[in-house]
């Protein structure tokens, strides 16, 4: 396997947890430093991790012992974050979305490319026995040329548990920007690019209370539509109906679920590495449980940082900046489609992901 990729972390916040306990049980991954605005949530962070340096930001970037940073900043610091790491010479991991705008993404990705770095992009949970043993079976035929697709997320909103929920109701959040990489990433993954799309979104009110934590009771201001629809078309003719809301209490509808011409599949939650995957072909009774055929086993936050780190120069990495890109420009086209009222094609495109064979986590298929 040779050398662990040494990874560098900026952003200690919420999620860093689950990839700090990830990298940890990965021999192909060394963590190594972390930084944050707030050293003192960076140290906190990385207590249970002998031998991790807490460092400021421009410190982690000039460290020739840092390999690759993983960037776990909110949505609106990606792009700054990301464009410093590439400057550094440095391979570059975000969470989603890729940045908060298309325009951003399109810079970041254009100084990796001058730079010849690479940029990889959450969300790593399509790479799971879920979205996988699902495709398998859609390439396997199993129910026949697939033509349509729903997606539904529902939650009345994060400001609930997160404690500084302040980055959801900005540009580069809300229900579509948050939740959409997800459900978008595994319709792609299933289905291929989008062509097409058209929107339409609403906003209930200007402002949420957080509901946890110190700020506990504090007002945040809301600038972002929070409940956003739309019909996506896919290149191969497929339909793809998306609800994403922040304004609903709760939902009895699948997470995914793909129609095709012998039959339906019931895919699972795209914010989870794994879970049931059920076929009915037409004429059939109820429901049959797939068991699980692709993807990573036992797998957490970070596994596609693990893929990415392996995936061969030259090669695109599963989790790589084309398709973050194409999955942003596709949600920032859905909102542009609700404001105008029109049909939005576009422009990016990518390659339908390398399917991932039924393997451990921290393996790599070719
Ligand atoms: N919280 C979750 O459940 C969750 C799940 C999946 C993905 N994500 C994604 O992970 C990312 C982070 O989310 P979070 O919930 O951990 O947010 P958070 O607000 O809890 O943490 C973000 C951290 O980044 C730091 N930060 C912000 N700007 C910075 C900068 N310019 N330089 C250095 N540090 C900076 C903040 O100080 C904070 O500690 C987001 O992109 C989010 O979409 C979050």
């Amino acid at each position: 396997m040779g050398q662990p990729v040494n990874v560098g972390v900026v952003g200690c916040g919420a999620i860093s947890a689950q990839y700090f306990r990830t990298i940890d049980r990965l021999p192909r991954l060394r963590l190594v430093a972390v930084a944050d605005l707030d050293l003192d949530r960076a140290r906190e962070a990385v207590r249970p991790y002998a031998g991790v340096e807490v460092l400021s930001v421009a410190e982690l970037m000039a460290d020739p012992r840092v390999d690759l940073v993983l960037n776990l900043t909110v949505p609106a610091a990606h792009a700054e974050i990301a464009l410093q790491a590439i400057a550094a010479g440095k391979d570059v991991y975000c969470e989603k979305p890729l940045a908060a705008t298309a325009a951003d993404a399109e810079r970041m990705l254009a100084a990796a490319g001058a730079a010849r770095v690479r940029v990889g992009c959450a969300p790593d949970t399509v790479l799971g026995t879920g979205t996988q043993t699902a495709r398998k079976a859609l390439d396997d035929g199993l129910i026949g040329r697939p033509v349509a697709a729903t997606a539904t997320m529902v939650t009345p909103g994060h400001e609930r548990w997160h404690p500084n929920p302040d980055f959801y109701y900005v540009p580069g959040g809300g229900p579509l920007l948050d939740m959409g990489p997800y459900y978008i990433t595994s319709l792609v993954t299933l289905l291929g690019p989008v062509t097409t799309v058209i929107g339409a979104a609403s906003r209930t009110r200007s402002k949420r209370t957080i509901g946890s934590g110190p700020r506990r009771g504090e007002e945040i201001p809301v600038t972002v539509d929070t409940h956003v629809t739309g019909v996506l078309v896919h290149a191969s003719g497929a339909l793809s109906t998306l609800v994403m809301s922040f304004d609903a209490a709760a939902t009895k509808a699948s997470h995914i679920e793909v129609h095709g011409e012998k039959g339906s599949l019931v895919v699972p939650n795209p914010n989870h590495f794994d879970g049931p995957v059920l076929v009915s072909g037409v004429g059939e009774e109820g429901w049959r449980d797939l068991p699980a055929a692709a993807g990573y086993l036992d797998a957490g936050r970070g596994v596609g940082l693990a893929d990415f780190a392996a995936t061969p120069a030259g090669e695109e990495p599963r989790t790589g900046g084309s398709l973050a890109f194409h999955v942003l420009d596709v949600m920032e086209s859905l909102l542009a489609s609700a404001r105008s009222g029109a049909a939005v094609a576009i422009t990016s495109t990518c390659e339908r992901p390398r399917p991932v064979g039924l393997l451990p986590a921290g393996g790599h298929s070719a």
